[in-house]
């Protein structure tokens, strides 16, 4: 039986591949955030002369990314990107996300936006019918901490603070527990129009264009 680690890696070299068979040779590669990223980092290391740069969705990815000698480039630098390839804790057949585990919410639907195409990398775990067993993260400006967390629980959820955690950003996160959500993105535009709240970790309105998801079989697409 493939343990977890295993998954991730055997879908991170899927991406690669992905990456080295799909996207024209000097293109922007977008780089997400976590331990699944992490593995694909490692592994694109070996197109370092084939794509032009990387652009990273977090501190962590933009320091691993530099480790292996690949370019990382300011998003305020690029104008195109054919594609972006990150993790997600849980994610629909629908391909919905709700991200934000690592923290890396923010970013990593800022440099999504910009990327034509959003590959996501699972382990066959995170695979869910319905959103909301994983506690969805919420990037709060500090000052607003309170505030945001009483306007969460009057739309029924239980938000608690990441203690100890500060974002890339400088910002506070607010994991809401007990939601089943039914409608991803009508949640997620809810969320953003909390005075206070920088993004929310559901990616519905823009989720996955494609799935890679790893299980002991192989590894199985989901999208295009
Ligand atoms: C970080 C993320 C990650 O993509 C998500 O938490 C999945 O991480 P992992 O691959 O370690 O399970 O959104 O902010």
């Amino acid at each position: 039986m493939a343990t977890q680690d295993e998954l991730k890696q055997a879908v991170a070299w899927a991406a690669v591949e992905y990456v080295a068979d799909r996207v024209p040779s000097g293109s922007i590669v977008g780089v997400g955030t976590g331990s699944t990223a992490n593995f694909f980092i490692d592994a694109l290391a070996r197109l370092k002369d084939r794509i032009g740069a990387t652009v990273a969705s977090s501190e962590a990815t933009r320091r691993r990314l530099a480790g292996h000698g690949l370019r990382v480039l300011d998003l305020n630098e690029v104008t195109s990107m054919p594609v972006y390839v990150d993790g997600a804790d849980e994610i629909t057949p629908r391909l919905e996300m709700v991200k934000g585990g690592g923290g890396a919410l923010t970013r990593e639907k800022i440099v999504a936006a910009v990327a034509d195409q959003f590959v996501c990398v699972c382990d066959e775990s995170k695979l869910v019918a319905r959103l909301g067993k994983f506690p969805l993260p919420v990037e709060v400006i500090p000052m607003a901490r309170d505030y945001v967390a009483r306007e969460i629980a009057k739309l029924g959820g239980q938000p608690r603070l990441r203690e100890g955690f500060v974002t890339d950003n400088g910002n506070l996160i607010l994991d809401v527990h007990g939601w089943q959500i039914a409608d991803p993105a009508g949640l997620e535009t809810t969320l953003d129009g909390i005075v206070g709240v920088v993004t929310n970790g559901l990616f519905a309105r823009r989720g996955a264009d494609l799935l890679l998801l790893a299980t002991p079989a192989g590894v199985r697409q989901i999208g295009k």
